[in-house]
């Protein structure tokens, strides 16, 4: 029986560390196990200029629990970006790419764009400049149903990008559906992340009867049995095109009582590369762990393989039910639960 794996030291290419308290709280969990995290740039002002994406990046490693922990920011596109300070950001690396948030797809997004044809010179310059577009990958309108906007979103606007900048490296963000998991399969130049939560939950442990569980409500909103299964075996098996983005993304507690409009995030770096594991174990492949967590990543973003390594041990873990500091009080995702690895 196997009682540690070692593997590269993982990276998580879907964080959002937020700002104030909240920011210095949640950091200790994610560079607790990783060496790079990409910062989602939704905070309450959103990170558009170079200016800002520097600051943000300097605020997040000063918190860090490990020295070399690297904070990597993506540029939030708006209607109205100042363009030459994108490309000069993009040239210095001071952003990795750009994030595209359909206006209102999901929590901070009201600053998102409206009409994407009409960022379509952005697209122009990240391809040009070898830099990633990271997609939230839903259509938001009245008339789709909140399960299907994934679908829509390829349909009526991945699938013109994707044929219309064919140079240009695409992360389609939180795949959460077996037909994300098919685009991103047989189209190039387009990987996915995936998160713990889409291959734990399905919409039953949301959606109980007349009750919503503000604790499992996040976007995209996880699916079906055919979605998990579908999300298991891109990330446990078909193993090249997909890796780790957890999505962590922390709410203060009281912003998940459903009196409040109910924001959506699911809060999982104190146990991230755990749940993997555990997943993977289920699956029958932890072999196929580390190329998931710490290879297909770098690979795609054009970055070094980590160097250092990490462990992880099989022993009970039973994860905290909250994360709790001063002001701050968030749920755990699986709080309360035992899972069988802990990292070391
Ligand atoms: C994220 C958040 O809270 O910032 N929420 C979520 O449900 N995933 C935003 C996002 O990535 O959609
Ligand atoms: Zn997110």
């Amino acid at each position: 029986m196997t009682n540690h794996i070692k593997i590269i030291q993982p990276d998580d290419w879907h964080v959002h560390f937020r700002e104030g308290d909240m920011l210095s709280v949640v950091t200790k969990y994610s560079s607790r196990v990783n060496r790079r995290c990409i910062a989602m740039p939704n905070t309450l002002i959103p990170i558009t200029t170079s200016a800002e994406a520097l600051n943000y990046k300097k605020l997040i490693e000063m918190n860090a629990i490990k020295k070399n922990f690297e904070a990597l920011i993506p540029c939030y596109l708006t209607d109205n970006l100042n363009i030459s300070d994108f490309e000069y950001a993009l040239q210095k690396n001071i952003f990795i790419g750009a994030k595209l948030y359909p206006n209102n797809a999901t929590t901070n997004s009201h600053f998102g764009v409206n009409n994407i044809k009409n960022i379509y010179n952005i697209f122009e310059i990240l391809e040009k400049n070898n830099k990633i577009l990271l997609i939230h990958g839903e259509l938001n309108r009245s008339d789709i149903d909140i399960f299907d906007r994934e679908k829509y979103f390829i349909d009526e606007e991945l699938n013109h990008i994707r044929s219309s900048f064919k140079d240009l490296k695409i992360v389609l963000e939180h795949v959460s559906s077996d037909y994300g998991v098919d685009f991103v399969k047989t189209n190039s130049n387009i990987s996915g992340t995936i998160t713990p939560h889409h291959m734990l939950l399905t919409k039953k442990d949301v959606f109980e009867k007349d009750k919503i569980n503000p604790h499992h409500y996040c976007m995209p909103v996880v699916k079906n049995e055919k979605d998990l299964i579908s999300l298991r075996k891109a990330a446990c098996f078909d193993n090249t095109k997909f890796f780790l983005g957890t999505d962590s993304a922390p709410h203060h507690v009281n912003d998940k009582n459903q009196n409040n409009p109910l924001k959506a995030g699911i809060f999982s770096s104190p146990s991230s590369i755990e749940l993997y594991a555990s997943i993977f174990e289920e699956e029958n492949a932890l072999e196929n762990l580390e190329i998931f967590s710490s290879i297909n990543g770098p690979k795609f973003y054009n970055l070094e393989i980590n160097r250092d390594y990490l462990i992880l041990e099989k022993t009970n873990f039973n994860i905290p039910e909250y994360t709790q500091e001063e002001n701050i009080k968030i749920k755990n995702f699986y709080g309360n639960q035992n899972i069988n690895w802990k990292a070391l």
